[in-house]
């Protein structure tokens, strides 16, 4: 096994499905212990079962991570359990694709739910890191954008506003971190197949495959074992980045 992450703490939010849970396995994987959050105590409970097969710590705590003051408790649990965070991927968030439509029907609280979940979400998170990071001097963020960001998805304005936001919040605290060895990136994928993309219907799947110069939907792990990278020395020279993993859709 290539343990790289040996010995480190990872937490992951949004943890118990897709992309989120096959990354905290490639992070396992790679010898990280972790810590996942989610609001299904269910899939958590599977989750931390797997992650130990792998010989590695497993922290389930299931906590509302647009909840101010339960995501400051769930943090200060799992510092005082295993004494220090290395590795945070903000990897919570989602569209309101069931109430998507065009902006000017849109209404303002769905706005709230998508900015809540998929941005704030992650600063409230970091926020809890990132003074121990700092006086450590050393960590790595990861954070949840989206191609939707770049692309400007139609019906999604809510959506790719807020990961547009991710990506603004990645390189300004990036450049307020290097000086303390604090890496700060985010990942961007096209198309991966996770259960939201089990509800579109066939024709939609084979555009997106038609429009990916790769011919294939991603899958989750295409996406984790990036966050694998981005979590390690290897990639120690690279800060505010936003890389995007989809099959050649979008090119930066
Ligand atoms: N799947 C894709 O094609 C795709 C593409 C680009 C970006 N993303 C982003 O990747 C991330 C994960 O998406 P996915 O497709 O794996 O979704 P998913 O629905 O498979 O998993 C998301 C997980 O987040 C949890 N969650 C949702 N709200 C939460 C909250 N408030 N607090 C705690 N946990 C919460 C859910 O319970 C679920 O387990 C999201 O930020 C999404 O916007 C996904």
């Amino acid at each position: 096994m290539n343990e790289r992450l040996k010995d480190r703490i990872a937490v992951v939010t949004g943890a118990g499905n897709g992309i989120g849970r096959a990354s905290a396995l490639c992070l396992a994987r790679a010898g990280a212990d972790l810590a996942v959050i989610d609001l299904e105590a269910d899939r958590l409970a599977s989750l931390a079962a797997e992650i130990e097969a792998l010989g590695r710590r497993a922290l389930p705590v299931a906590t509302d991570c647009t909840d101010r003051a339960a995501v400051e408790a769930t943090f200060a649990d799992i510092a005082s359990h295993y004494g220090r965070i290395d590795i945070l991927f903000n990897n919570v968030g989602q569209s309101a694709r069931e109430r998507a439509g065009e902006f000017w029907t849109s209404d303002p609280a769905t706005w709230d739910f998508v900015l809540a979940v998929s941005l704030r979400s992650a600063m409230l998170a970091t926020r809890q890191v990132v003074g121990a990071m700092r006086a450590r001097g050393s960590g790595k963020i990861i954070n949840m954008s989206s191609e939707s960001a770049f692309y400007g998805d139609l019906g999604l304005v809510d959506y790719s506003a807020a990961k547009m936001g991710v990506i603004g919040f990645t390189r300004a605290l990036a450049r307020e971190l290097a000086p303390f060895r604090v890496n700060v990136n985010a990942v961007a994928p096209g198309a991966i197949a996770t259960r939201a993309h089990d509800r579109l219907p066939a024709t939609v799947i084979d555009r997106i495959k038609q429009s990916t110069p790769m011919g294939y939907i991603g899958a989750p792990e295409d996406v984790g074992n990036v966050v694998v990278f981005l979590a390690s020395e290897e990639s120690r020279f690279i800060t505010g980045q936003s890389l995007l993993i989809d099959g050649g859709r979008w090119m930066i």
